[in-house]
């Protein structure tokens, strides 16, 4: 890219302070210097800074390597401090989206111990710790978050937080759940709150994305109409790698986190006390890590 454009630059006026030169140095050198004194001033201006602006660029480049870690993912991301702490690989996948469920999925089934597990360990939910400094580059208030007990070892400077697709995974699979009130019962002011608002923020998430991944169409036995071939090719992230990390470094959500003399809290908005009010003397671990989204 750097090197493109550069290089581009270097063409454009190599080429036009070339050609005026060698037609007129042919017939007459002095002449033609004396032609464009200010042009040659100008030019000579101008290779400078570009001379210097391509050591800058170039010292830049090398003076910062941490830059370069999953640098295509930063340039299209916001901030996160996991882009330094992982690597993040990419591969192309083909969407499994057989109709009928030819594949024989887990993530199709209806409930049972095994698809639980699955879904538990892909959505697992965990904590991780960020610095005041990630928190403001996050654009929160590291005065308003929460920081790990002294007892984690991490210092006074970690502040807790989850890794968004964990709690992505997590909506779609309460989601799922709704599909089964009998295997999974649910409490009655939760049942349709819980779904509503993983739908909303499930949708948020696909519309921030905007895919503009591409379905062909083909001509099915049978079938009046095109058929859309929805096993499409995407680049994916390598979902696999980043659970990998993210089992090897969290902090269960098991450990207890207390709130601190004297912090300083957040408010209710009435309708959140309300629910919360409704909903008190109820498992408050069924909806763990999912207050305040
Ligand atoms: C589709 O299924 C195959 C076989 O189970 C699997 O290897 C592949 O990763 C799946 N694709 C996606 C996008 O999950």
């Amino acid at each position: 890219m750097k090197n493109l454009f550069q290089s581009r630059n270097y063409e454009r006026l190599g080429s036009e302070g070339s050609e005026d030169d060698d037609t007129k140095t042919g017939e007459n050198p002095g002449r033609a210097r004396s032609n464009h004194p200010i042009l040659g001033i100008v030019l000579t201006i101008l290779n400078i800074g570009l001379l210097i602006l391509h050591g800058a660029l170039f010292a830049h480049a090398s003076s910062s390597p941490k830059a370069a870690r999953n640098q295509q993912l930063r340039d299209c991301s916001y901030f996160s401090p996991f882009f330094d702490r992982l690597e993040i690989p990419y591969a192309t996948k083909q969407i499994n989206a057989s109709l009928a469920n030819e594949d024989d999925s887990i993530w199709r089934k209806p409930p049972s111990a095994d698809v639980d597990a699955a879904w538990d360990r892909v959505s697992k939910l965990g904590y991780h710790t960020v610095t005041s400094a990630d928190v403001v580059a996050l654009g929160k208030n590291p005065e308003l978050t929460v920081r790990a007990p002294a007892h984690w070892g991490m210092g006074d400077d970690a502040h807790i937080v989850q890794l968004d697709v964990t709690h992505q995974i997590h909506c779609l699979n309460a989601i799922r759940k709704a599909m089964y009130p009998e295997y999974y019962p649910v409490r009655r002011v939760m049942k349709d709150v819980h779904p509503q608002h993983c739908l909303h923020v499930l949708l948020q998430n696909l519309m921030c994305d905007a895919s503009v991944d591409v379905m062909t169409y083909n001509w099915m036995e049978t079938q009046r109409n095109p058929f859309p071939d929805m096993s499409i090719n995407k680049k994916c992230r390598d979902y696999e790698a980043v659970l990998k990390w993210h089992e090897e470094h969290l902090v269960p959500l098991t450990e207890k986190v207390y709130r601190p003399e004297g912090a300083r809290e957040i408010h209710l908005t009435p309708k959140l006390r309300e629910l919360l009010e409704a909903h008190e003397g109820d498992n408050p671990d069924d909806t763990v890590g999912d207050t305040g989204r």
